[in-house]
């Protein structure tokens, strides 16, 4: 067993406790409030805050690879040569690098709604030392909770029409110089939404949810892992920080949402996928500098489409 296998830890505390203890501390009280939304901003503001983002965070110091990927999703590992991966709101790579790695011929297609986000996972997956990372590696720019996927990611007839269209060197495009087993063959053997589901308007986010199941094969399936409700982080949130039930904005303008089991299940059974696992993972740590202890909750999810 590596290291970072035996250091993996899930479930340190009862989740059900640390929500008593924190519904009954009236400091937090107002997190709880019912909560009547205003007007919502336009989605090209949410892309424009996440572009922010990224540009002042564009150092390899914030880039982390998610390890723990294949000890919750073991079937990113054993799955079939040239499998297809949709990276939903990829980031910086910290996803799509360690699928890229741990699997030679799987192909993954990243999107973002930030082109700063794509040109830094770009430029880190560029510089690692995956084989064959550029070629494998198929970021586009897209905002999923508000347009529908393209084509070119599920339909066959729309691969059949791209392999008869030269480039203007005359030479074959980007996509048609993949067998054709190894792309646009009726849709992607799993889609990941890792920390980004939390970043879109909750009154947006069944769409996107949809979006998800769309592109998958049918047995296909979304790995889901998000924050979770009572998670340290949404605790630190003020109250005029608060912009729905649950819901909060940072001052930079990004937003996060934080999902109970309840919600999650909704969000994802009532667009038609079925649930094989769904829980909360909760993680303690320890501060050693500040001497204080933190309780993560990370919400977990692996859903499927019906075959
Ligand atoms: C916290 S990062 C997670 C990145 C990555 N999945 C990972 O594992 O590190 C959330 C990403 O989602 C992107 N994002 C937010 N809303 C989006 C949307 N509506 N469509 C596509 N990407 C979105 C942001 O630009 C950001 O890069």
């Amino acid at each position: 067993m590596s290291n970072l296998e035996t250091e993996y830890h899930s479930n340190d505390f009862d989740w059900e406790e640390l929500k008593e203890r924190i519904e009954d501390d009236p400091t937090l009280a107002y997190h709880f409030d019912p909560f009547t939304p205003q007007s919502s901003s336009p989605s090209s503001l949410d892309s424009q805050s996440w572009n922010q983002f990224h540009a002042r965070h564009s150092t390899g110091k914030f880039f982390k690879e998610r390890r723990y990927l294949f000890k919750e999703f073991p079937e990113l590992v054993s799955c079939g040569e040239y499998s297809k991966v949709l990276e939903v709101g990829c980031g910086n790579g910290s996803t799509a690098l360690p699928i890229l790695r741990c699997k030679e011929n799987i192909l993954v297609f990243a999107c973002d709604c930030s082109t700063e986000a794509l040109d830094r996972a770009t430029e880190i997956i560029y510089a690692s030392n995956v084989a064959s990372a550029r070629s494998r590696f198929r970021p586009f720019c897209w905002d999923f909770s508000t347009c529908r996927f393209p084509k070119w990611l599920i339909c066959d007839s729309c691969y059949e029409t791209s392999l008869q269209k030269p480039n203007s060197e005359g030479d074959s495009t980007d996509i048609t110089s993949l067998k054709k087993s190894e792309c646009c063959i009726g849709g992607m053997d799993f889609v990941t939404l890792i920390f980004t589901l939390s970043a879109v308007p909750l009154h947006r986010m069944s769409i996107a949810v949809a979006e998800c199941f769309s592109v998958l094969k049918p047995g296909g399936l979304l790995f889901f892992r998000d924050y979770g409700l009572y998670d340290m982080t949404m605790l630190r949130f003020d109250a005029d920080q608060r912009v729905g039930f649950r819901e909060y904005k940072r001052s930079d303008g990004t937003r996060s949402y934080f999902f109970s089991l309840d919600i999650a299940r909704e969000l994802f059974l009532s667009v038609g996928f079925i649930e094989v696992e769904l829980e909360y993972c909760c993680v303690k740590s320890v501060n050693r500098r500040k001497q204080k202890t933190m309780h993560r909750v990370w919400i977990h999810g692996k859903f499927q489409k019906p075959m």
